[in-house]
C-alpha cells in the first residue's frame, strides 16, 4: 500500500476549468486534504490514531473526521516503509525521528529504558558504539537512514505501529566532528533532539572513574556492569571510592561544560529540548513532557535500572577533602553539597 505517500499534491497540479461548482468544490476539499498530507486510505479505515484535534470536513453527503495537524509539525510526521517487513494496520500512523543527545554517566541509560516501556516508543541504543559506523560522513548518514527506515535492528525494535524511533548519541562519538552534516540531515529530515546533560559534573566524574574501574575489576562475579538492576548490586559497585586528580578536576569541568554549551549551539536551528538528568531523578513526571514533544501518548514508563552512587559525595570519594578544598570558592561549589533522592 503506498496510500499514505506524500505525493498526493500532484491531484492539485493540473486544475481543470468549467467544472461545475460542486466538484469544483469537491476538487477544492482534496486539495486541502492533501495539503494537509492526509492519508486517504485511512478515510475508510477504523478512524485515526494520533492524538491530536479532529474536525469534520463534509464531502458531498459524507462527513469525514480527520485531524488538524498544525503546518509546523509537517516536517516531523514520516510514513517510512520498513524494507524487510510492512507496517501493516500501521501503515497510516505516522513515525517521528528523534535522537537522544547525551555524554556518559548522564543518566542516558536510564532515561532510553524508560523511553523504551512506552508501547510506541524505540530507542535503537549507541549505534555509534561501533567506529565502522562513525568512520565518515556517508557511513554515518547510512546508518542514520537505517534507523529512521525502521530497518535497524535491536532489543528494542518495536513492532509495526512504533510512532517514534531513535537511538543515543554521545557527543564524542563523531557527532562533535560531523556536527555540520548532522544538523542539516536532521533538518531536512526533521529529526527531533532530545538533550540529556547532567548538573553535577563532580557526581559524574565520579560516575565515570568507578565505571572505568569496575571494567577492569569486575566486581559483580566477574562481570563488568555499567548499570545495575538490583539495591545489592549497586552497594558492591558503590564501594569503590575513587581518587580524583585535583590538578586536572576544573579544566575537565569547564571541558565538559563546553561541549554541552557548544552542541547546543550547534543544534539550536533543529526541533529540540533541554532535559537535566537531576531534575527527571527528583521528577519522573517531568518524563511526560518527552511524551508531549515527542507527541507520544502519556503512559507509565518503567526501568529496572538501579542507581549506583546514593550517598553523599563525602563517601564515595577518596580524596574528599582536598576535592572539597578544591572547588571551595569557585563557581563549582555546589557540587559538593547538591544531592537528591529519587522518588
Ligand atoms: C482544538 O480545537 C479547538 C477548537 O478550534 C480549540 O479550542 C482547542 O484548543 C484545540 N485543541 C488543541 C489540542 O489544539
Ligand atoms: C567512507 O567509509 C567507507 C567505509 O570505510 C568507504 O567505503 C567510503 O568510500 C568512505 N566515503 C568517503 C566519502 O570517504
Ligand atoms: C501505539 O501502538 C499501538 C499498539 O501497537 C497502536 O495501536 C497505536 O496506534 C500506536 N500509537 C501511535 C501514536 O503510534
Ligand atoms: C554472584 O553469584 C552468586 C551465585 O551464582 C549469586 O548468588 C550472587 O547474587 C551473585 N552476586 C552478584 C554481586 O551478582
Amino acid at each position: 500500500m503506498h496510500f499514505c505517500s506524500r505525493n498526493m499534491s500532484s491531484i492539485g497540479t493540473k486544475p481543470q476549468m468549467r467544472l461545475p461548482i460542486f466538484q469544483r468544490t469537491v476538487l477544492l476539499t482534496l486539495v486541502m486534504i492533501s495539503s494537509f498530507y492526509i492519508c486517504l486510505f485511512c478515510l475508510n479505515q477504523k478512524g485515526f490514531r494520533i492524538n491530536l484535534n479532529v474536525t469534520t470536513i463534509e464531502v458531498g453527503d459524507e462527513a469525514y473526521k480527520y485531524p488538524i495537524i498544525p503546518t509546523a509539525e509537517l516536517p516531523h510526521l514520516h510514513y517510512p516503509k520498513p524494507t524487510t517487513y510492512t507496517r501493516n494496520e500501521c501503515a497510516c500512523n505516522p513515525v517521528r525521528y528523534f535522537a537522544i543527545i547525551s555524554m556518559q554517566r548522564s543518566g542516558s541509560g536510564w532515561f532510553e529504558t524508560l523511553l523504551n516501556s512506552h508501547i510506541n516508543i524505540s530507542s535503537n541504543g549507541e549505534i555509534f558504539l561501533v567506529k565502522e559506523r562513525r568512520r565518515n560522513v556517508s557511513t554515518i548518514m547510512e546508518t542514520l537512514d537505517k534507523v529512521y527506515n525502521l530497518d535497524w535492528y535491536s532489543s528494542a525494535s518495536k513492532n509495526e505501529c512504533t510512532g517514534a524511533v531513535g537511538f543515543k548519541w554521545m557527543l564524542n562519538q563523531g557527532l562533535m566532528e560531523n556536527h555540520e552534516d548532522t544538523v542539516e540531515y536532521f533538518k531536512r529530515k526533521g529529526v527531533s533532539s532530545i538533550f540529556l546533560f547532567r548538573r553535577n559534573l563532580l557526581r559524574r566524574l565520579v560516575s565515570l572513574l568507578a565505571n572505568s574501574h569496575d571494567r577492569d575489576a569486575k566486581q559483580l562475579n566477574g562481570t563488568h556492569k555499567a548499570h545495575v538492576h538490583s539495591r545489592h548490586e549497586a552497594e558492591v559497585l558503590a564501594r569503590f571510592k575513587p581518587l580524583i586528580d585535583v590538578e586536572s578536576l576544573i579544566p575537565d569541568i569547564k571541558q565538559t561544560r563546553k561541549w554541552s554549551t557548544d552542541i547546543l549551539q550547534y543544534f539550536k536551528g533543529t526541533r529540540h529540548i533541554v532535559l537535566y538528568y537531576e531534575d527527571l531523578v527528583r521528577n519522573q513526571a517531568k518524563m511526560m513532557d518527552v511524551l508531549d514533544f515527542l507527541r507520544m501518548p502519556h503512559a507509565k514508563l518503567t526501568s529496572r535500572h538501579v542507581k549506583i552512587h546514593t550517598r553523599p559525595l563525602s563517601d564515595h570519594i577518596q580524596n574528599w577533602d582536598v576535592v572539597s578544598q578544591a572547588l571551595k570558592g569557585t563557581k563549582y561549589e555546589s557540587f559538593l553539597h547538591s544531592d537528591y533522592q529519587r522518588k
